[in-house]
């Protein structure tokens, strides 16, 4: 068991896909204060993913690590890893990240890998539910409340250890959209108070 309390700042690694507002808000959570974290990579597998702008926007290094940049796996392992090991990363954040893990990652890195979920794990979870799959199951299942969820990333899909939620109501007028608009800030909230409650020591991995 690993507890964080009067630790230097955590060394953050963020990976992300797409757009990366979480990422964002972790960045400007560091920047206000309100986390003593240091993000020290950004990686992505999607070379015009705008979390790397983000990231460069920020000063923050990044990495475009891909099937394309690394055909061969051990290369792409390794290539994770290397960056991982010397950047000295005790937690790993996805953030959008829509590529698996290794397992091996996954078994180096055991209890240190985030992931946030749009939506109450462990419901509307595993294979499919990313996205606005995710948002449009939640309607159509008639739902009263949807929500966020910070877990533990093990090897199997969406299915580490809850670490922290936060709900929200679905409205009779909400559509996928709007749940998910409603869906995101609420990540945008949770994801640095996870981190915070880490390095603080009041969460233990
Ligand atoms: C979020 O909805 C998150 O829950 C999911 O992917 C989305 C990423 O959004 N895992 P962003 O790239 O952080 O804006």
């Amino acid at each position: 068991m690993r507890k964080y309390k009067n630790m230097n700042k955590l060394k953050l690694a963020v990976f992300a896909s797409h757009s990366g507002s979480n990422l964002q808000a972790i960045i400007d959570n560091i920047k206000n204060g309100y986390l003593n974290a240091e993000i020290v990579a950004v990686i992505s597998n999607n070379s015009n993913a705008y979390a790397l702008e983000r990231a460069r926007l920020a000063k923050i290094d990044t990495f475009h690590i891909s099937s394309k940049t690394h055909p061969n796996e051990t290369d792409y392992l390794n290539a994770i890893l290397n960056i991982l090991d010397s950047k000295k990363v005790d937690l790993i954040i996805l953030a959008g990240y829509m590529k698996p893990i290794p397992v091996e990652i996954i078994n180096k890195y055991y209890n240190r890998i985030l992931n946030i979920h749009p939506a109450l794990l462990p419901k509307f979870g595993g294979s499919g539910m990313y996205g606005m799959n995710v948002h449009k199951a939640v309607i159509e299942s008639k739902e009263k409340t949807s929500g966020a969820t910070v877990h533990i990333v093990d090897e199997k899909y969406d299915n580490g250890k809850i670490l922290y939620q936060e709900s929200v109501n679905v409205d009779e007028n909400d559509t996928p959209e709007t749940l998910a608009d409603k869906v995101l800030q609420i990540e945008h909230k949770i994801y640095s108070k996870v981190i915070k409650l880490i390095s603080e020591g009041k969460i233990t991995l």
